[in-house]
């Protein structure tokens, strides 16, 4: 694997964390902090488009955050409907790729529609694919494609050492997105929650404890910039070294 350290990423991530604690700082409920949030999203999305990001996955809700309080999880599938029911039009304008990462079918038919036709609208544009990661969890997912090669050596289409890493990869939800460069966290907690356990091996890590509502331009390009200042050595020993 070559070094790749110059160059803005490929692909960024982003945990947005810290709706709830947004919105208690300001003495209102929850909910208000996940709709400031979708601000927040829109501006990122924007921005990843102009600074040249292909590819932008966002973490919106995990399979593990139904075990919120069934009003908070109520509102969170109601926004994610509502604004992408609504926005789809816009994003399709800017030339973005919408995908749904996560499993869709314990959702809704409503949502389930929603998605099918936003995925279908943008599916050629190219300017920015939006991976929205909604019921998603990276175990589930390596879970799932664990259980499809199976079926796969089963029905006696796939040996079990045709099995390798890219094999393994084209069952992610992600696919075919390369594997993300940088995943920011907002909201200051230093784990990954079950996102992108597979495709984050060798990503470069950025914790602010920046509030996602707060996130805005200036807090994305700190992250670029940070990103731009790290080598990234992939396992070899560091360029200064090398020639010694
Ligand atoms: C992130 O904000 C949004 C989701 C997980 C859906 P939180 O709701 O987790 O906000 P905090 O972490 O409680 O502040
Ligand atoms: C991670 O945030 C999930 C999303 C941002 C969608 P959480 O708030 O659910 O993570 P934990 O519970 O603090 O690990
Ligand atoms: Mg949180």
């Amino acid at each position: 694997m070559s070094k790749k350290s110059r160059g803005l990423p490929a692909h960024v991530a982003i945990i947005m964390d810290g709706n709830g604690r947004w919105a208690r700082r300001r003495a209102l409920p929850r909910y208000f902090g996940h709709r400031e949030g979708v601000k927040a999203l829109k501006t990122a999305v924007r921005y990843a488009a102009e600074r040249g990001i292909p590819t932008l996955t966002v973490y919106a809700f995990s399979t593990e955050n139904w075990r919120r309080p069934r009003e908070e999880v109520d509102f969170l599938l109601d926004l994610m409907y509502k604004t992408f029911a609504q926005e789809i039009e816009e994003l399709h304008k800017e030339g973005v790729r919408v995908r749904l990462v996560g499993d869709r079918t314990s959702l809704s038919q409503e949502i389930q529609a929603v998605w099918a036709r936003a995925e279908q609208i943008t599916a050629q544009n190219t300017r920015l694919t939006l991976n929205v990661a909604f019921n998603y969890g990276g175990r589930a997912e390596l879970t799932r494609a664990a259980r499809e090669l199976a079926s796969q050596v089963a029905r006696g289409e796939l040996a079990a050492e045709e099995i390798t890493e890219e094999r393994l990869a084209s069952q992610l939800y992600t696919w075919p997105s390369p594997d993300p460069d940088l995943v920011i966290r907002t909201g200051g907690e230093q784990r990954l929650s079950n996102f992108l356990l597979w495709q984050a091996a060798y990503s470069e890590l950025y914790v602010t404890d920046v509030l996602w509502p707060d996130f805005g331009e200036k807090e994305f390009e700190q992250a670029l910039q940070d990103y731009l200042s790290r080598e990234r050595r992939f396992g070899q020993v560091s360029a200064k070294e090398q020639n010694r």
